[in-house]
């Protein structure tokens, strides 16, 4: 008998054809995110479960009794409840390497979009606002080539995002992780240094650590206001890596200059939260990975995940 997998989330043809090889596949079809209580139902004789950004603690593993392995299409997962997991003997996997450079690109969209002002002056052009003025400094951003961007989290899309950096746009590359990354130093003259220092000496900020204990709030009140009134916040991370609260005042205050932002404290993020009213903010809806190739590349490595821990081939990428 085959395994039953459960999909929270809409699947391309391609991939429920591998999937229908190995496993009975039911899935979710309709248009808002599947409730819980019906996902807690769903789950009660499921081997595998394929979605992305479903909380999976112990409430849910409780209810799934037959379950060994969620995989996440996602690099992130900081949905899962680890310990949790580990201790139901389920199997948590994720979709890197497929997605690094699809991420890389939008951070380099996010830096020149809010520095050249692009969605303000593009929306100015739109609303006929495009007067002759004698001023046309009004209009004038910063540059990102030649200047420093300093990365918080120097795993491979903060790679491909220095590679960017160094060779695309002429920068000096700072870097802030757990561990000192030689390659990176080697190949993009990257400079491994203190959070404070990569904060008072960096012209772009850019987070892409994963979201963990460790790091939530890892940017705050104190963090900002080391931060030149210059330099530009881009966050393509998790949006609890940052104080959001603290980010708002820093932008109010002009302790620093402007943001871009792919994700929030909450998401959809809230119609009143003042950084979707501040021109000097991109904001995007949590588009890091939002490419058909990309997503199709993650959505295809996240089954195949799921097929190997229930053909007995272990994961490809487990999570822990
Ligand atoms: C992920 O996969 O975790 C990223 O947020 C993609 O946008």
């Amino acid at each position: 008998m085959k395994p039953k997998i459960y999909a929270t989330l809409p699947i391309s043809a391609d991939v429920e054809k591998y999937l229908s090889e190995y496993c009975e596949l039911r899935k979710w079809t309709g248009e808002d995110r599947i409730s819980r209580n019906l996902l807690l139902e769903e789950l009660k004789d499921v081997d595998g479960l394929l979605t992305s950004g479903i909380r999976i603690d112990e409430d849910l593993l409780n209810n799934a009794p037959k379950l060994k392995v969620v995989s996440n299409v996602s690099v992130g997962f900081n949905n899962f409840n680890v310990e949790a997991m580990k201790k139901f003997n389920v199997i948590g996997t994720n979709t890197p390497y497929v997605l690094d450079e699809t991420v890389a690109d939008l951070t380099f969209a996010l830096m020149l979009a809010s520095a050249r002002r692009i969605a303000e002056l593009d929306r100015l052009v739109k609303d006929g606002n495009w007067n002759p003025t004698k001023d046309d400094q009004l209009f004038f951003g910063i540059d990102v080539h030649s200047s420093t961007l300093g990365i918080i989290g120097m795993g491979r899309i903060g790679e491909a995002v220095a590679r960017r950096a160094k060779f695309g746009f002429d920068m000096d590359v700072l870097y802030y992780n757990r561990n000192r990354k030689p390659g990176a130093e080697e190949k993009y003259g990257a400079e491994y240094c203190d959070l404070d220092s990569l904060l008072k000496r960096s012209d772009f900020i850019v987070m892409l650590t994963p979201l963990t204990p460790e790091t939530e709030h890892l940017i705050g009140e104190r963090e900002f206001k080391l931060m030149r009134n210059s330099a530009f916040f881009i966050n393509v991370s998790r949006g609890k890596t940052v104080d959001e609260q603290a980010l708002i005042r820093a932008l109010e205050n002009k302790e620093i200059y402007g943001a871009g932002l792919d994700v929030f404290q909450k998401e959809p993020v809230e119609k009143d939260n003042p950084l979707i009213k501040m021109p000097n903010v991109v904001t995007v809806p949590h588009i890091g990975s939002a490419t058909k190739k990309t997503r199709d590349a993650m959505m295809m490595r996240a089954a195949q995940n799921i097929v190997s821990v229930l053909t007995g081939k272990g994961a490809l990428d487990s999570v822990y």
